[in-house]
């Protein structure tokens, strides 16, 4: 088995942006959502992840959300996201997250600036006033209503046919100016905006990489290179000094 060095950053690449998706929480035991054993194997669940399931599916939402929070309270980081974290450490202002994951355990790893592009399975706001939206780790009973308007209130993720925040797509833009090197962990690659991340970075120049245990590259010609075995094993090895 050949061995395969650092990717040198610190030397060789001194902005790195990492685009994470569901992969990189195999191994602290989540689901993925596609693929053997995915979340959205169940019909049902994949039907309520949707812009128009606010409100009339607002409970069923809810009940997945509350099951999602307390499984993944139950877990914890493992070694992929303890490698970035400890990348991001060793290299301030150099290494940048952007995940689709909401299930916090990037920043229970101790990784800073998150960008969240579909937004924290964490996070609570109001369906209806600009109430700020709130850390909330609770799981819901029963409709959980706006202390301000009295509204019913929802998980702060993006749903499906939803847009994502003019924030988090600024912050991704900026990430991406002048990176030097791009991974891609742990992701189908399959959703948008997210998926076109990559084609942003190779178009900025960045080497583009792609850690997943299927290949992609063959498939993807903005990938220069890939690396194909477990996010948590590969990690630690590719961001290390
Ligand atoms: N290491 C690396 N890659 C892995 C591992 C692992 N241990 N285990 C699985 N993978 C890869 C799979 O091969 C697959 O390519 O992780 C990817 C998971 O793909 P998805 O389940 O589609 O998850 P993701 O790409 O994050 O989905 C993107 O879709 O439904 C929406 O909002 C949801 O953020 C999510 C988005």
């Amino acid at each position: 088995m050949k061995t395969i060095p650092p990717l040198g950053i610190g030397t060789k690449f001194h902005r790195v942006v990492i685009l994470t998706g569901a992969g990189v929480s195999v191994a602290s035991g989540l689901p993925t959502y596609r693929g053997p054993g995915g979340l959205w194997e169940n019909e049902e669940l994949a039907k309520i992840v949707h812009a128009e399931s606010i409100p009339t599916r607002l409970p069923e939402l809810w009940k997945l959300y509350s099951e999602r929070r307390a499984t993944a309270l139950s877990v914890g980081p493992n070694a992929a996201h303890r490698a970035i974290a400890d990348a991001q450490k060793r290299w301030p202002g150099q290494v940048f997250v952007i995940t689709q994951n909401v299930d916090n355990l990037h920043q229970r790893a101790g990784s800073e600036n998150i960008i969240e592009l579909h937004g924290s399975g964490f996070r609570t706001r109001c369906t209806k006033c600009s109430a700020s939206p709130f850390y909330d780790e609770a799981s819901y009973e029963t409709l959980p209503l706006c202390c301000v308007c009295g509204a019913p209130l929802r998980p702060d993720v993006v749903l499906f046919g939803e847009m994502l925040s003019e924030k988090v797509i600024a912050q991704s833009t900026a990430a991406l100016r002048g990176c030097d090197l791009f991974l891609v962990v742990g992701t189908s690659s399959v959703v948008i905006p997210a998926a076109y991340l990559l084609l942003d970075a190779y178009d900025a120049g960045a080497h583009c990489v792609s850690v997943n245990i299927e290949p992609s590259r063959h498939e993807n010609p903005y990938l220069h290179d890939e690396f194909m075995g477990k996010a948590e094993e590969l990690l630690p090895i590719l961001l290390a000094t």
